[in-house]
């Protein structure tokens, strides 16, 4: 099966097909999360859509379709295959308590089937086989079953194939039915199905069937509105369509690759270890270059995304080097993905100074660090050469990784030219006893759970917009929203402003933010596009088309905001207002926490 469809064309096709079916396209959201404490990135199509799938209005209907840009960084260290991606692109359709399964299920059949032209035969499918809480998918079994796809190629799995959800701990969630390309190898076994690793069978569609809610009590509800959430993955889409073995060998890499292979005078394909730091290489600085390029884009830092941001660049200059690159090369890679994307991911060309000035400066930087490391690690040698053993340490592997940021494999390399081999089991235990650490630090962040819309949050949600007016209201109209996030216990608000707030000025805004609670203002929103909002004078970041439907929340008379909510109904319930920190976010942002008393 080869079908020539570059990731272009398969995104535009998705769209086109499911408009044709009275769906509306959306823009895709930022890849940076807002209100949403629970994770760091987008990781699905339906991530910014969860209100909504619990039972918001949407302003754009109850029929919706878009690609989303999404990032998961699960496990950085798994990229490097020839399957694993950080960044890659999801196309999607929804019904918001519109459509159900079975006509999903035929919308997906239509446009597998007459829209990419697959043969029936090259599928499988999966649904699910039901447990004691939830019964067998009969529905979508028949389903497949009258369209035609024989019942020895439809699959009952269990929940750890076939139920999606919640993306944090508690949210929507649901069955699922997953469709895969049957690539016609023989089976690996009698065991061998969809989802079997041997590389019969291609995930490429899974249509959830949204019908429970968990709540953080760990207990299901099944949801009144049941709802649609389908993904597809462009890149592994696309590669399979095209026959390929893996997506790096698709057009969105082999432009990057090709450059890749110009800086370093390897050629892809000829030496394992290459490869795989050609792939990194190519991968990340396509991630860092979304991250940085955002409509809400992060610079690189040792917290959250900047954090994650700061080790991919590392580890592509890293590889780089390994490569045998010479000199910078990162802003040299950049520009062939701004050619790539920035058609359906305009925010990458206006952002695109910002992305060549973070990427120089921290490839720059990480360049020193690479070069500290050596000198510590030289001037440890005098007194190394006096151990009996020519065996460095994994205490002192792990201090220059984690003192200097000077990795593993070079100290190993380093040691090498010494003489020295290096205890990288020691190394491994003191490295998994700091992740330890790390990671019950992280798990807090997962404790809310995804749209975690509590009255607190809800309540400082609102709390958010009154403070957003009252800033515009003290410092000038050059506030903008930069960041917000909002946790049950307080609200952040970053936004655009050159200098520290004085005391008076943090007095003056706590004193409007209060007095519109004692007004008590009604809060209320419209539908309208984003162009009548604008023309509204309602703040907002107008960063999608201008003929979208969009909801503008208006606290009475005092504010008016672009914002898909929810809110509290009155202002009279949120409390007492009181900023808690003023602070520098980065060059020309500010950070403020406040919480409600
Ligand atoms: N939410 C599902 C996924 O991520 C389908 O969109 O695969």
């Amino acid at each position: 099966m080869e079908k020539h469809l570059t990731a272009n064309e398969l995104r535009q096709k998705f769209i086109d097909f499911f408009v044709s079916k009275e769906h509306t396209q959306i823009s895709g959201a930022s890849l940076i999360p807002e209100n949403d404490p629970t994770v760091l990135f987008t990781t699905a199509g339906m991530h910014p859509l969860v209100p909504y799938i619990l039972g918001a209005d949407h302003p754009a209907g109850k029929r919706l379709v878009n690609y989303q840009k999404c990032i998961r960084t699960g496990d950085i260290e798994a990229v490097g295959d020839p399957h694993h991606l950080t960044f890659f692109e999801m196309l999607g359709n929804w019904s918001l308590g519109d459509y159900f399964k079975e006509e999903a299920i035929a919308y997906s059949h239509e446009f597998l089937t007459e829209v990419l032209g697959l043969d029936i035969d090259e599928l499988s499918v999966t649904v699910f086989a039901g447990d004691d809480e939830v019964p067998r998918d009969d529905v979508a079994f028949e389903m497949w079953k009258s369209l035609g796809v024989p019942e020895d190629r439809i699959y009952f799995l269990g929940r750890e194939d076939n139920w999606w959800g919640p993306a944090g701990e508690t949210g929507p969630c649901g069955p699922d039915t997953e469709m895969f390309i049957d690539t016609g190898r023989p089976s690996c076994g009698d065991d061998c199905r969809p989802g079997c690793s041997c590389g019969k069978y291609f995930e490429i569609w899974n249509d959830v069937f949204m019908g429970y809610k968990k709540n953080s009590d760990g207990s299901y509800e099944e949801m009144s509105r049941k709802c649609v959430d389908t993904g597809m993955g462009i890149e592994r889409t696309t590669a399979i369509l095209q026959g390929k073995q893996s997506v790096y060998e698709t057009e969105v890499f082999a432009p990057i690759i090709a450059e890749i292979e110009r800086l370093s005078s390897k050629r892809y394909g000829d030496d394992e270890a290459h490869d795989t730091s050609i792939r990194i290489l190519a991968d990340h600085v396509r991630t860092s270059v979304f991250i940085l390029g955002d409509q809400r884009g992060v610079a690189p830092s040792n917290v959250g995304q900047g954090y994650i941001l700061r080790r991919l660049i590392r580890r592509a200059v890293r590889h780089g080097h390994k490569l045998g690159i010479e000199g910078a090369f990162l802003s040299a890679l950049a520009p062939i993905v701004f050619d790539l994307y920035s058609a359906p991911y305009p925010e990458l060309l206006h952002n695109q100074h910002f992305v060549l000035k973070e990427l120089a400066g921290e490839e720059a930087k990480f360049s020193d660090t690479l070069a500290k490391g050596e000198r510590e690690f030289e001037k440890m040698l005098p007194n190394l050469m006096k151990g009996k053993d020519r065996i460095i340490s994994g205490r002192t592997a792990f201090k220059l990784y984690d003192t200097y940021g000077y990795p593993l494999e070079l100290t190993i390399e380093l040691a090498a030219e010494h003489g020295f081999t290096v205890d990288e089991a020691g190394f491994k235990a003191a490295f998994e006893k700091h992740q330890e650490i790390s990671r019950s630090g992280a798990s807090q962040q997962f404790k809310g759970g995804l749209a975690d819309h509590s009255e607190r949050t809800t309540a400082l949600h609102t709390a958010t917009h009154l403070l957003h007016q009252a800033l515009r209201m003290v410092l000038g109209d050059h506030v903008g929203q930069k960041g917000s996030n909002i946790t049950v216990d307080r609200l952040r608000f970053d936004f655009t402003h050159p200098s520290a707030m004085t005391s008076e000025e943090i007095k003056r805004v706590e004193e409007i933010v209060n007095e519109q609670i004692t007004r008590d203002l009604p809060i209320s929103f419209e539908t309208m596009t984003l162009k009548e909002a604008q023309e509204a004078g309602a703040i907002a970041l107008f960063e999608g088309r201008y003929d979208e439907q969009v909801k503008v929340y208006s606290a009475g008379d005092f504010s008016k905001e672009v914002c898909g909510g929810p809110h509290v109904a009155h202002t009279g319930l949120l409390g007492h207002f009181k900023i808690t920190k003023e602070q520098s976010s980065s060059a020309g942002v500010r950070r403020i926490r406040a919480i409600l008393e």
